[in-house]
């Protein structure tokens, strides 16, 4: 099912690889320390959110699995003891949804990973939103990186989709994220932003937008941004809503964090006042790493 690293480009991982040590705007600091822990002032944005957003886990992603590993971690989910103040999503590929919709818990929602950009028709080999909401979907994953970086997707297109969803009841997972020249080059904030106005132009309403920001270089590679480096940018992403959309959006809409999180790591992810939840490939394969991840909630809870 979902719960799989996304890999049409290949086996992703670069364990030796260390973090890139640089904000969005310019590096951080000189020195060569990885963990890296805090942000320089002139970098702080005010966050106006309360914190009282659901924190929302998705397990999602890739062309991995067959229907024998995936009756597998249904049941591995199907049983497993998850927080009850966490959404929890799973986005199958396509050909697995109905098997997972008829297998697994209600308490467990489901995404697709990609829709058509308009109402269905004559465009073989995509599937629209009206064929996803007929087999139970509520939600859909867009402008993900390998979308936007493999497919060759554009922000337009992809706000197009995400108008389109929106405006038949499904629920859109927003992706967003720079790749590691873009970081390198300082352009992280300009990058995110270009996708999120793409977004904003084309949305009827964001009440049903959950933002997903996941460094591309941390996609799949086992290098995961550290808790500073994520927190910095939902903090931009959540300043950005605020001065282009409304401060009532900017509150309300959760941002979560993709790219390499595990059961090692989430707990320190999740004790970021902005980070809202998290997209998860790799780790979502195995059920019961995923419920280490929707329960990390608690390390939220106690942060608070
Ligand atoms: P990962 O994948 O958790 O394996 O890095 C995230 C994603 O595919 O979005």
């Amino acid at each position: 099912m979902s719960m799989i690293s996304t890999s049409l480009s290949g086996p992703k991982s670069a364990t030796s690889y260390c973090a890139p040590e640089f904000s969005g705007l310019r590096r951080l600091c000189p020195n060569n320390n990885t963990n890296n822990s805090h942000s320089p002032s002139f970098l702080r944005f005010t966050s106006p959110r309360k914190p009282l957003r659901r924190v929302l886990a998705m397990a999602g992603t890739g062309q991995n699995g067959t229907k024998e590993s995936i009756t597998k971690l249904i049941s591995d989910l199907n049983s497993a003891k998850m927080e009850s103040d966490v959404d929890v999503v799973v986005a199958p590929p396509f050909i697995y949804i109905d098997q997972v919709k008829s297998s697994l818990t209600d308490r467990i929602e489901i995404s697709a990973q990609n829709s058509w950009v308009s109402k269905g028709g004559a465009f073989t080999g995509e599937i629209s939103v009206e064929q996803l909401k007929d087999i139970g979907c509520k939600w859909v994953i867009l402008g993900h990186s390998e979308r936007r970086h493999v497919i060759g997707e554009d922000n337009q297109f992809i706000g197009k989709k995400a108008g389109y969803a929106l405006s038949q009841g499904v629920g859109v997972i927003a992706c967003i994220g720079e790749l590691l020249e873009e970081r390198e080059a300082g352009k992280t904030f300009d990058v995110c932003y270009q996708q999120l106005k793409a977004y904003a132009d084309a949305v009827p309403s964001w009440d049903n937008i959950v933002i997903a920001y996941e460094p591309v270089w941390a996609i799949g590679t086992g290098v995961v941004a550290t808790p500073a480096q994520a927190q910095e940018v939902h903090v931009a992403v959540r300043d950005w809503l605020k001065n282009n959309v409304s401060a009532e959006v900017a509150s309300k809409t959760r941002i979560i964090y993709g790219g390499s999180v595990n059961g090692g790591n989430c707990a320190e992810l999740a004790k970021q006042k902005d980070i809202d939840g998290f997209l998860v490939g790799g780790a979502s394969l195995k059920g019961p790493e995923f419920a280490t991840i929707v329960n990390s909630v608690t390390s939220k809870k106690v942060a608070a």
